[in-house]
């Protein structure tokens, strides 16, 4: 790494771009103008750019005191034009990582910041791959671009990756007190990225090289994955056998202090990481005739669950003696986690086009985070949520739990319900509700 990088870094002078203001992006820019760098985001959204310039602050996890200190003291601009990368000392990359139809990688974001970052960075500029994505993509794809003007890693610019662990929603681990992990192309690499990292990280551990950092974030990812694929399993072998919650039987495990960490089934995985990364390893995996069988297990047992909530929809509709075309079905919660905005794949709206499949025309929902759902040709529209809509809708189903639902009111004044998360644990009364992995308590043993 050059002196004049370093001494920049230490003196908080380098320049920093962010490319891909979303989730990621948004709070790690904030973060390092907040600790009093000179940061520029890009990116392609113009929304989000005029946003940014009309000082309004779009993700929630981002304080917007910091937001607002880092605009106001001209510490972040944005743009959606990549014409002053060529300033910049540090380029972040951010942008998404999704899979196609067939569920295989889509790192063309990734390619065309690269792109950009090869036709306009200068000479010593280091860049930090955050997407996530397989092991291999940052020496493998990234790096022949940004070497095709002559320029040599580690000695004309730096690379490395880095992944990014924010998780949007949790009020206790942020972008600064979370350990991150980093692995350079090369040692001087390695070193320049854990300095610029340290700044905006409690711990930076290092590893020796990005396909590690690339596979530990997946690691991280894919052992969600598969443990709550296996509680999604033992939910519905619950369901089956008739006369286990498994629930119960979680907090029962729980209880064992050491070598146990609880995870809890539900409508199914949304988001863009832990649904979507297990098929970024298995894509890699097939390069080396391997498969991991494992993962893709865990990544079918999870999207199997929206499809058996839309089974457990239409047997209680059954058992009521309601046809599905005559059915009012309410559909509560449906970003697809707790608290948060994001609707990024979320099992809410699977379960929506499920049902609607089978006939099922008036759905209603309700989120506090989401205004319509778009679905072929038709608009869902978020209905206020009443003691009207609770009494008119044959089943209401619980799929997001957001904090802000009284489930009290709401099973009070609802026919019948249907819990996917646990969210009514509280009520004594249990008549009118039926929870995930446990429909078949409804038939008589
Ligand atoms: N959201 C999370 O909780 C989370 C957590 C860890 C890792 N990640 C990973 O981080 C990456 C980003 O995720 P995110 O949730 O922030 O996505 P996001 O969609 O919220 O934000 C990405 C932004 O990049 C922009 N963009 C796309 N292509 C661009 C380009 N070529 N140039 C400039 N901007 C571009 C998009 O307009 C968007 O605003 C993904 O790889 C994701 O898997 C996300």
């Amino acid at each position: 790494m050059s002196e004049v990088l370093k001494e920049k870094i230490k003196l908080k002078k380098a320049k920093i771009c962010v490319i891909g203001l979303g989730y990621v992006g948004l709070p790690l820019a904030v973060e390092y103008a907040i600790k009093g760098y000179n940061v520029h985001g890009i990116d392609t959204d113009i929304t989000k750019i005029k946003l940014i310039h009309q000082k309004k602050n779009y993700i929630k996890d981002v304080v917007n005191k910091d937001f607002l200190f880092a605009i106001n003291n001209k510490l972040f601009t944005a743009s959606e034009k990549y014409d002053k990368l060529g300033e910049q000392d540090i380029i972040f990359i951010c942008v998404p990582t999704p899979v196609n139809e067939n569920k295989t990688p889509d790192i063309s974001c990734i390619m065309s910041a690269t792109e950009e970052i090869y036709k306009r960075a200068k000479k010593h500029c280091m860049v930090i791959l955050k997407s996530t994505t397989f092991p291999g993509t940052t020496e493998e794809c990234v790096m022949p671009v940004l070497e095709k003007r002559g320029w040599k890693v580690g000695k004309d610019f730096h690379l490395a990756f880095s992944p990014e662990r924010v998780d949007p929603g949790n009020k206790t681990y942020n972008t600064s007190n979370t350990p991150v992990v980093v692995g350079g192309v090369t040692k001087k690499c390695l070193e320049a990225a854990t300095l610029v990292l340290q700044d905006v990280a409690s711990k930076v551990h290092q590893v020796s090289s990005p396909k590690a950092a690339e596979m530990s974030k997946l690691l991280e990812n894919i052992f969600r994955s598969v443990n709550i694929a296996l509680v999604n399993e033992m939910a519905r072998l619950c369901d089956r056998m008739g006369n286990v919650n498994i629930w119960e039987v979680i907090e029962a495990a729980a209880t064992k202090p050491f070598g146990f960490m609880p995870f809890y089934p539900g409508p199914g995985i949304g988001g863009h990481c832990i649904q979507i990364d297990p098929y970024y390893l298995d894509w890699r995996a097939k390069k080396y005739d391997f498969h991991t069988k494992f993962v893709e297990l865990a990544a079918e047992s999870n999207e199997e669950m929206p499809f058996y909530v839309r089974d457990m929809v239409i047997r209680e509709l059954a058992f009521a003696g309601i046809k599905t075309n005559d059915a009012n079905v309410l559909i509560l919660g449906t970003t697809f986690k707790k608290d948060v905005e994001d609707s990024r794949n979320s099992p809410a709206i699977k379960i929506i086009e499920l049902l609607y499949k089978e006939g099922i025309t008036n759905i209603n929902f309700h989120d506090p985070y989401m205004r319509n759902i778009r679905l072929y040709d038709k608009i869902f529209r978020v209905q206020e949520l009443n003691e009207k809509l609770l009494k008119d809708a044959d089943i209401t189903v619980i799929v997001t739990d957001h904090s802000s639902y009284d489930y009290e009111w709401i099973v009070d004044f609802s026919k019948r319900v249907i819990d996917t998360r646990n969210a009514t644990k509280k009520i004594k009364n249990r008549e009118k509700i039926v929870l995930l992995g446990a429909w078949a308590h409804r038939l008589p043993s």
